[in-house]
């Protein structure tokens, strides 16, 4: 398996707590790794660490062998480093078509390059029809996928999605796992934090499960589910 991502060791303290605490984990190229635990357990922190939302007291992020633990966001996502925020994050009064190729621009200098990149996002979303449509007037589901829109477009080799299920109906849901799959059998790797636990495990590959920000546990989800100390802390939820 070729390393796309590691994060060795990764470290970080907000004033008394500990959101992260030497947390280890590799990524291989197009591998499906979800990441779970309850409420609190440093699953965005850690996110945030790895798209370089914020940078880490301790420990290094390594991404296709370079040292990336205090590149710039931007930076990142140049490098092939994408993510959906939980919670949305488009511009509200801008087409979604705008939105978009504003986040193709940011990547690629090449305005005909951009716009075919655009096109081909919004076709793999599904928004070809509402690329003229305000943010604010669509549906939840179509605002992930405008979400999801902008962050493929700039060419990503790993995608972060934090909750892509939270607030949407089942058909919703399928119809994200239905894209995310075939992005993922054409070699995009994904690290998927969902607390949606059915419908993740049956997505993904492999599992890291965070407690109070320690990696309590890293293996298959059929394995997790059976884990005693996952279990423990998931007390209700499995
Ligand atoms: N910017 C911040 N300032 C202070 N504390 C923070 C900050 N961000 C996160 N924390 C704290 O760090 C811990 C981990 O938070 P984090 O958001 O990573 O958890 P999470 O696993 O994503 O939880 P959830 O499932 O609720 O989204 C929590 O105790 C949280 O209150
Ligand atoms: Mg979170």
């Amino acid at each position: 398996m070729v390393k796309l991502l590691v994060c060795d060791s990764v470290t970080k303290k907000f004033g008394g707590i500990v959101a992260l605490d030497k947390v280890s984990l590799e990524v291989s190229k197009g591998e499906l790794l979800g990441l779970i635990g309850p409420n609190g357990s440093g699953k965005t922190t850690l996110v945030n660490v790895i798209s370089g939302v914020i940078t880490p007291d301790e420990g290094r992020i390594v991404f296709e062998g370079k040292d990336i633990t205090r590149l710039k966001p931007h930076r990142r996502v140049a490098l092939g480093i994408s993510r959906i925020f939980q919670g949305m994050r488009v511009y509200p009064y801008l087409p979604v078509y705008y939105n978009v190729s504003l986040s193709a621009r940011s990547v690629y200098k090449d305005a005909r390059l951009a716009r075919a990149k655009t096109t081909w996002a919004l076709t793999i979303t599904r928004l070809l029809a509402e690329a003229g449509e305000l943010p604010i007037n669509l549906t939840p589901y179509k605002l992930r996928m405008v979400e999801l829109a902008r962050a493929l477009v700039t060419g990503p080799k790993l995608v972060l999605l934090d909750e892509p299920f939270a607030g949407l109906s089942p058909s919703e849901i399928d119809e994200v796992i239905e894209i995310v799959k075939k992005l993922n059998e054409n070699g995009l790797a994904f690290i998927i934090v969902e607390h949606k636990l059915r419908y993740l495990m049956k997505l993904v590959n492999r599992v890291v499960v965070l407690n109070e920000g320690k990696k309590i546990f890293e293996g298959k989800p059929d394995e997790a589910v059976s884990n005693e100390e996952v279990a423990r802390v998931y007390l209700g939820v499995l």
